[in-house]
């Protein structure tokens, strides 16, 4: 299992990303919705500043906006592709409440890289206190009982959990409790949503994180992990059974599953080059930007700003961008799927 722990422990190192930008969204709605993001790096547009984050150095930010802004990604991440869907602006990210106070009519993103819904090394707040801070927002009265109906919340739980359980324990032993123990904690995260009122609560599944880069690459990127698959699995049964519970539980359709696994999936089976169909990424395993030994990552540079990554001359020709995220053309191509267009069908009917 020591790819397992390698990969798992990539995620909660590489900490991330933030957008410095005013204008991040494509979207043009101005309309009641608004959305509230929770999580991770998958979903962070900005709120993870740290000095020595990759995703504030070159390459992140080429493709959008342009330089790098704290996506970790090379432009856009779910977010931005979720808000677009729905016809609104990306929701600023927590960090910039104060100097783009005029834009926190479309939500906020309390999202910041690296972390989980437990602690985690990232010095950066975990889930609970993401809710504490939309709940300071609302007894401040930045946000109405009103406003909070008609919104959504989108949810990104994408492993830094498992990360750091690997790297205390050294093993998956206990991986299986450990799982449970973490799909109870979204639950009670999701509840604690719904009680602040907000209308719909989409959580993504958890993607196929033996298929990773970080993880493949010991079969130069073939090869997906199918034991840390397995555990993928297992997670997203017990997420699905919360779901379906919460719902039954206070009587609602307020929750639902973003299929980011599913998309996932599928975007890796149409490429696979004995698919019929005309693959879009030629190896949708293989990551765009890599450190040149596993010492190094995407943006690492030596003393002498001497390059140790390498970086592919078309980032649109890969689903993923470094080794643990998927490039903004990854993410659009994931959207574009079934599973995740029947999953925003949900959302746009809040
Ligand atoms: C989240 O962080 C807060 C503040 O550090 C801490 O008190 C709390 O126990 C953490 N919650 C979980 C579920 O780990
Ligand atoms: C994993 O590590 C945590 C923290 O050290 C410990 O509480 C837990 O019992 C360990 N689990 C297993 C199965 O070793
Ligand atoms: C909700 O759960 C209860 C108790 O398990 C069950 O009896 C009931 O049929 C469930 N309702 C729905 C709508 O699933
Ligand atoms: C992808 O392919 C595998 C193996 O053929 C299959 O089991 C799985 O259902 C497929 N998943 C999707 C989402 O197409």
């Amino acid at each position: 299992m020591e790819g397992q722990s390698l990969v798992l422990f990539f995620i909660f190192i590489s900490v991330f990303s933030g957008d410095v930008e005013g204008g991040l969204g494509e979207g043009e709605g101005e309309g009641e919705k608004r959305m509230f993001v929770f999580g991770d790096s998958y979903a962070d547009t900005g709120n993870n500043r740290i000095a020595l984050a990759a995703a504030w150095k070159y390459p992140y930010g080429i493709t959008f906006p342009g330089k790098p802004a704290g996506r970790f990604s090379d432009g856009r991440v779910s977010t931005d592709f979720i808000a677009n869907y729905l016809g609104m602006k990306t929701p600023i990210a927590y960090r910039w409440r104060k100097q783009l106070a005029g834009r926190m009519k479309h939500g906020m993103n309390f999202a910041f890289g690296g972390t989980g819904v437990f602690d985690t090394p990232a010095p950066y707040p975990n889930m609970t206190t993401q809710i504490d801070f939309l709940q300071q927002l609302i007894y401040d009265s930045v946000y109405t009982q009103r406003d909070m109906k008609t919104s959504l919340a989108f949810v990104s739980v994408s492993g830094n959990d498992y990360a750091y359980y690997i790297a205390r324990n050294g093993s998956t032993a206990g991986f299986p409790a450990f799982i449970s123990s973490v799909v109870r904690q979204v639950g009670v995260n999701l509840r604690r949503m719904h009680g602040l009122g907000v209308g719909k609560i989409a959580v993504g599944s958890l993607p196929p994180l033996g298929c990773l880069p970080a993880n493949t690459a010991p079969s130069s990127f073939r090869q997906c992990n199918k034991a840390q698959n397995a555990l993928v699995d297992l997670h997203n049964r017990l997420l699905l059974q919360a779901v379906t519970d919460l719902n039954n539980q206070t009587g609602s359709t307020s929750f639902f599953i973003l299929d980011i696994h599913g998309a996932f999936q599928t975007v890796f089976n149409r490429t696979r080059p004995h698919q019929a169909g005309s693959p879009k990424f030629e190896n949708p395993l293989q990551p765009c930007c890599m450190g040149v030994s596993a010492a190094f990552s995407c943006a690492s540079v030596d003393e002498n700003g001497v390059k140790k990554y390498t970086l592919c001359s078309n980032p649109k020709s890969t689903f993923f961008w470094d080794t643990l995220h998927p490039t903004q053309e990854g993410w659009r191509a994931a959207f574009s799927t079934p599973p995740l267009q029947n999953s925003l069908r949900q959302l746009f009917q809040y």
